[in-house]
């Protein structure tokens, strides 16, 4: 039960952050200030409460299924997580709301673009991380050589 559920949740959580990062690129190149408004709002209800808890849940079901097994990949998955729950806690969630809130009073200023090129850096490294995570995992499931 614990290995479909942390599938799910892992690839359901890099969905997250990749459907967060793509809407903002595009809403940022392509759209108003309006749409950028409504997009960072959307990002923060329902999209924190969504993504935040499918971390937790990608984290503490593959510690469950971990074990005390130990080896390479497993190692080398224990060690990023730690990593990929900062990066989300402490700069994509703090980020977002930021954002959200300046968006909503119209205030675009050089600050905002500064904390969305930050919030698009961590985005892209926790896809990484995330993406490295996933991989390692089908590897040790056998389904990736
Ligand atoms: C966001 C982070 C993570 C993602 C995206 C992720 C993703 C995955 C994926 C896609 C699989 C393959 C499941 C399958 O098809 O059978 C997997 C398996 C696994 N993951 Fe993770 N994972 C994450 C975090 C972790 C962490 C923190 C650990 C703890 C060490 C972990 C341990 C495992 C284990 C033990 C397996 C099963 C391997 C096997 O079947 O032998 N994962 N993971």
């Amino acid at each position: 039960m614990t290995k479909p559920a942390h599938r799910i949740a892992g690839i359901l959580a890099m969905l997250c952050v990749a459907i967060f990062f793509t809407s903002t690129v595009v809403t940022e190149l392509f759209g108003s200030h309006a749409a950028v408004a409504q997009l960072k709002s959307l990002i923060v209800t329902p999209g924190l409460w969504i993504m935040v808890p499918l971390m937790a849940a990608a984290g503490g079901s593959g510690m469950l299924l971990a074990g005390s097994r130990r080896g390479r990949l497993v190692d080398a998955k224990k060690k990023r997580m730690p990593v990929i729950a900062a990066i989300g806690l402490l700069v994509l969630v703090p980020c977002a709301l930021m954002l959200n809130r300046w968006a909503a009073a119209s205030v675009f200023d050089t600050t905002f673009y500064l904390v969305q090129s930050i919030e698009l850096l961590a985005g892209a490294t926790n896809l990484t991380l995330m993406g490295l995570n996933a991989r390692d995992g089908l590897r040790m499931a056998g389904k990736l050589r």
